[in-house]
């Protein structure tokens, strides 16, 4: 039943497959896991992806991931027969990714220097951020193989995922998360979708080694974007994108970069439309790092060792990765950032994102706290809302323009990851006039 799609190493050197399913983040060797399917879909499915968005009712029509359920098949289910796909796929009533698109918002543009300038709110999600394209899939997948408890560690918003969709499908969830450094609004969902939090002194990239040893010694089930079939899901903020553009590739994606899994995702999404003829070019990929958590900035721009870091065409220099993280824990260098989101510096999908980075010619660049809040204040002035991390986009585009790496009539479409969830931060940026858009209150 399965035999369409396979687990298969990233390494094209190595290149073990395993089957469905197998509960594995990783390959014998070491490496991460793609899902690969056998099939070509047909490019007419572009028009049943519309037509389901008229959706009479189907909450799989209705959900903006499983709207393009032939694209991520790794359940190998009729995708046309609603009993079979009913059991098998996991969603929160249709409610993932149906009110994201890319929007464009006249002040963001205008601030930018960019005319054509498309944002894509990701905070719509039920749990109010992206992680809820990819977290259904991986419930999908930990159903498919009877798991009844799954486990992350998290920077704030995976955790509220995994928990509200574990609460939804009535498994447990563990979540491990660095004490004292997710924003309030993010960890009340897991205590709320009564996920077992458990803090670890330390930072995220702590917290994910902690609960990845905790997931081998007891066969866990792990969630976060290291496993494969959550990049599945996330495949669909780009088919979302692309569909609103008639299937014309902008020219550039725009992400902030912490783990990397969005910047893998897009970069699979794109490998595969390519190679299938559903888009005639490649869009490039800009990551934007905060300052105070650049590793891909650091490693990508040669900044350590005079050494850019690349994929390679599948043979990247592990070494110099290794020698930074040990750099880094020698000298005390922990990433700090007011973006908590994205307060990671061993960025657990490396080399899938130098992966994507290489195919799509991207760039990666960094901005600062104040940019980003400055970015975040301007996404709201558009009445739409995001978090900080989000507010490295905007941000992020300007820089790139100002640089004139992004050109001033290219078209560009930015994700806003995720709502905000830490209302001091807009609260304290606007009670201090010194801010460029600040709304101060009158007394
Ligand atoms: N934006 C937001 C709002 C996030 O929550 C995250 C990651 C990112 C951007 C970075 O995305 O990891 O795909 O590069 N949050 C994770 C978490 C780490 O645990 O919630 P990435």
């Amino acid at each position: 039943m399965q035999s369409g799609a396979l687990q298969k190493c990233i390494e094209p050197t190595c290149g073990l497959e395993y089957p469905i399913s197998d509960i594995r983040i990783e390959c014998d060797r070491g490496h991460l896991l793609d899902i690969k399917y056998k099939d070509t879909p047909h490019i007419s499915l572009k028009d049943i992806f519309y037509k389901r968005r008229n959706h009479s009712n189907d909450i799989f029509n209705e959900s903006g991931v499983w709207r393009f359920r032939e694209l991520l098949n790794f359940c190998q289910i009729d995708t046309e027969n609603f009993d079979e796909y009913s059991k098998c796929l996991v969603s929160l009533d249709g409610a993932e990714g149906r009110l994201s698109k890319p929007y464009h918002m006249s002040k963001v543009s205008d601030y930018v220097g960019l005319k054509n300038l498309l944002l894509q709110p990701e905070g719509y999600n039920p749990s109010g951020s992206f992680k809820d394209n990819g977290m259904s899939t991986a419930v999908t997948h930990a159903k498919l193989v009877n798991i009844n408890k799954i486990i992350c560690a998290s920077t704030g918003n995976t955790s509220a995922s995994a928990a509200m969709y574990a609460a939804n499908e009535n498994i447990e969830c563990d979540v491990y998360i660095p004490a004292g450094e997710v924003a309030p609004g993010k960890l009340s969902q897991a205590f709320q979708f009564g996920a077992q939090v458990i803090e670890i002194k330390g930072n995220f990239d702590d917290a994910l080694s902690a609960s990845l040893k905790k997931a081998s010694e007891v066969g866990g089930y792990t969630v976060n974007s290291v496993n494969p079939f959550r990049i599945e899901g996330q495949k669909t903020i780009v088919f979302r994108a692309l569909e609103q553009l008639d299937w014309n590739p902008p020219d550039w994606i725009v992400y902030p970069g912490g783990a990397l899994g969005n910047t893998s995702s897009c970069g699979k999404s794109l490998m595969e439309l390519y190679e299938w003829g559903w888009i005639k070019k490649i869009p490039r990929i800009a990551v934007v790092n905060s300052e105070g958590a650049n590793t891909l900035h650091t490693l990508y721009n040669g900044k350590f060792e005079d050494t850019n870091l690349r994929w390679n065409k599948g043979k990247p220099d592990v070494e110099i990765i290794k020698k930074y993280y040990t750099y880094m824990d020698k000298n005390g260098i922990r990433p700090k950032t007011k973006a908590t989101a994205i307060q990671i510096a061993k960025p657990a999908n490396i080399l899938k994102g130098l992966r994507a980075l290489e195919y799509t010619n991207g760039v990666v660049t960094q901005v600062s706290d104040q940019e980003m809040m400055d970015g975040m204040a301007l996404v709201g002035l558009n009445g739409f809302d995001c978090e900080m991390a989000s507010g490295a986009v905007p941000a992020g585009v300007k820089k790139l323009i100002t640089e004139e790496i992004i050109k001033k009539d290219d078209t560009v479409v930015g994700i806003l990851t995720g709502r905000q969830k830490d209302a001091s931060i807009p609260v304290d940026y606007h009670k201090n006039p010194q801010n460029r858009f600040a709304n101060p209150p009158r007394t």
